[in-house]
């Protein structure tokens, strides 16, 4: 049973519903929008102007946050992202405590710094880990990522497996021209390691607007290349997942692919996004926020806070429209929203 505050409503909170009926109970959360990698298709060499400090969520802000997404909203699954959410100061002593409200949570990380932190992440209640890799080869990663790390992103893998933060996924953006030759070689490499692989179509939220629709890979391009090395069987869609899988067949292993731009699954969605520094967003692609900040700065109560969440979500847009013509791109790059 959730600890309840005094204001906290009794009974299971109302479902977040927007317009079209979806039912919202998956928060992303944005730790940072820092990031110790530059990957080419996410943000320019030198960096991004990050956030000052004052204006990141605390974390009595986020949880706070937290605590009203599971108790009054009927969130339940918790997904910390950055930037690179292992850049934040003090992070297992924030899992620990958002690990009490009782929602799963799971990561999504570069993997650097994780070899170090995996058992201690366990032990804090975080239950799984999604970690980006979209090459095996070391001179192609550090082209890639623009920094020569992959020792430590495989060292990563390997104690997040060891740590038992299971399933771990691997999440690689195939992209032409890069690592389109390497996909049948992710697949046996999360085969071999007992690893789930999951790949991404590439999508128009790169810090430099140069995302190129011709450079995506897309779902039938990446399942025709699998499907030349192992016959695939379709074991369709976990839930809500925004994953389709299959199975190769004749073995137990499965791989995702997350097509969001040429099969959008905004009809099945049920996310929310809060960004580091607590603005509410209801999509990927929105381009209105909702300053969830200024309320709890303002001095807002619960409900107060409840209300402008479930404004925001009845605000959701029935879809993401990349492609349309009048498709416009947000504000902020993938890095300040969180995957
Ligand atoms: N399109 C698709 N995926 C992206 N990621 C980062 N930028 C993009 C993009 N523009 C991926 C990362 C990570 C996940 C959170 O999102 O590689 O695996
Ligand atoms: Fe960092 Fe992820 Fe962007 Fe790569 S894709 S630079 S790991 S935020």
């Amino acid at each position: 049973m959730a600890p309840r505050t005094p204001d906290t409503p009794t009974g299971a909170p109302a479902p977040l519903v927007d317009r079209y009926g979806r039912v919202h109970t998956d928060l992303r959360i944005s730790l940072t929008d820092r990031c110790n990698l530059r990957c080419t298709y996410c943000m320019p060499a030198e960096g991004l102007d990050w956030l000052p400090r004052d204006q990141a969520l605390t974390d009595d802000e986020l949880l706070r946050l937290a605590r009203i997404a599971v108790h009054r909203l009927g969130v339940r699954t918790l997904r910390l992202t950055g930037g690179e959410p292992l850049l934040r100061r003090g992070l297992p002593a924030l899992v620990a405590r958002l690990a009490e409200l009782g929602a799963e949570l799971s990561l999504t990380t570069n993997g650097i710094g994780l070899a170090r932190s995996a058992p201690e992440l366990k032990r804090a209640g975080l239950h799984r880990v999604n970690v980006s890799l979209d090459t095996l080869r070391p001179e192609r990663y550090a082209a890639l990522t623009r920094r020569d790390r992959l020792a430590d992103v495989l060292a990563g893998l390997a104690a997040a497996q060891d740590a038992g933060l299971a399933p771990v996924k691997v999440n690689a953006v195939p992209v032409r021209g890069v690592n389109e030759d390497e996909l049948v070689d992710l697949v046996q490499f999360a085969v071999d390691h007992g690893y789930r692989m999951r790949f991404i179509e590439s999508m128009p939220l790169d810090a430099q607007g140069a995302w190129d629709r011709a450079a995506m890979l897309t779902a039938d391009e990446i399942l025709a290349a699998l499907a030349a090395r192992w016959p695939l069987v379709p074991v369709g869609r976990p839930g809500n997942a925004p994953a389709e899988e299959w199975r190769l067949d004749g073995t137990p292993h499965v791989v995702g692919v997350i097509a969001s731009v040429t099969r959008p699954f905004c009809g099945g969605c049920d996310r929310v996004r809060l960004t580091a520094d607590g603005q509410l967003r209801n999509c990927l692609f929105a381009t209105a926020e909702s300053d969830l900040r200024a309320l709890l700065r303002g001095g807002a109560d619960d409900a107060r806070i409840e209300r402008a969440w479930r404004d925001c979500v009845a605000r959701k847009a029935p879809g993401h429209r990349i492609g349309d013509a009048d498709f416009v791109r947000p504000d902020r790059p993938m890095s300040a929203i969180g995957g």
